[in-house]
């Protein structure tokens, strides 16, 4: 369905992207998986035109997308949901979601909206309320929403579990997995590999823009430099209980905490 060849972007001189290469089958979930840097964003910014590539070449069904620009590309199908969720946030809930189908000529927008309303209750029972002022998880639903309001074949998505709660995170994977079952194919960008490799079939691993390493999820699970860069195996990691006072679990690795809120009470 996609086939990213021999990619290069820069930014001026530097080279954030050397010679990629990636494809996604139709129905499949893939994960690119990568540290802080490594070009993830800057993929897919390439891939959905808002980057242009200084060499290489992306088709997407058998067509050429590379300098159609990020409006064509999305009509094609491709639907990018940025990393940061970019809501609009002074708007509602449902107008976010009529500006996802804002190129689209057709009569079936309302349907869509339906459809979505079923997909994620919380955004039906939110509908008029300022998507500013919406949970991070319920914006990152919403971003996701939005992107399926264009219809897409193709849906790629930059770090969805960034900031969110474990619970949260689990809950948005199993949406990205329900999408899936509905026809719609995945490019998942994640530094959460866990959370990615465990719900896509295949994945690369993007290292200072260049694919080092690509297999099923399983073999990247298995993968002694994938659990240690990427899994945390090896590294004296540890969940420690939540804390009544500030109601926050810590994860500590190697001397440095990083706390989110609780994802549920009874783990305290
Ligand atoms: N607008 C820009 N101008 C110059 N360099 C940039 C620009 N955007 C990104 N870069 C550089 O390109 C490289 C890849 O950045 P990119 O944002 O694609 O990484 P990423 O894998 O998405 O990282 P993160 O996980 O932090 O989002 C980095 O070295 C970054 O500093
Ligand atoms: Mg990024």
């Amino acid at each position: 369905m996609l086939q990213v060849r021999d990619i290069s972007t820069y930014y001026g001189q530097i080279c954030a992207l050397d010679t990629v290469n990636l494809r996604v089958r139709p129905g499949e979930i893939v994960a690119l998986i990568g540290a802080n840097g490594a070009g993830k964003t800057t993929l897919l910014n390439t891939i959905s035109g808002i980057l242009p590539a200084r060499h290489g070449e992306i088709i997407f069904e058998g067509k050429t997308l590379t300098r159609l620009g990020a409006e064509t590309v999305v009509q094609f199908g491709v639907s990018h949901i940025p990393e940061r969720r970019q809501v609009f946030g002074t708007l509602s809930v449902l107008d976010n979601l009529l500006l996802g189908a804002y190129h689209r000529r057709d009569k079936l927008v309302r349907d869509d909206i339906a459809e979505v309303f079923e997909l994620f209750p919380i955004l039906n029972k939110r509908q008029n309320q300022q998507a500013g002022t919406l949970s991070g998880g319920e914006q990152q639903m919403l971003a996701i929403a939005r992107g399926m309001m264009s219809r897409p074949k193709l849906l790629m998505l930059d770090e969805p579990s960034v900031g969110l709660a474990p619970l949260i995170v689990r809950e948005i994977m199993r949406i990205v997995a329900d999408l899936r079952t509905r026809g719609t194919t995945i490019l998942l960008v994640e530094q959460n590999a866990k959370a990615a490799l465990g719900v896509a079939d295949r994945g690369y691993v993007l290292e200072n823009g260049r694919i080092v390493l690509e297999g099923t999820a399983q073999e990247l699970m298995a993968d002694e430099g994938v659990q240690k860069a990427y899994l945390g195996k090896g590294e004296r990691l540890q969940l420690s209980r939540c804390r009544a006072d500030t109601n926050l679990v810590c994860l500590e690795n190697d001397g440095i905490n990083s706390c989110v809120v609780c994802p549920h009470k009874d783990s305290k």
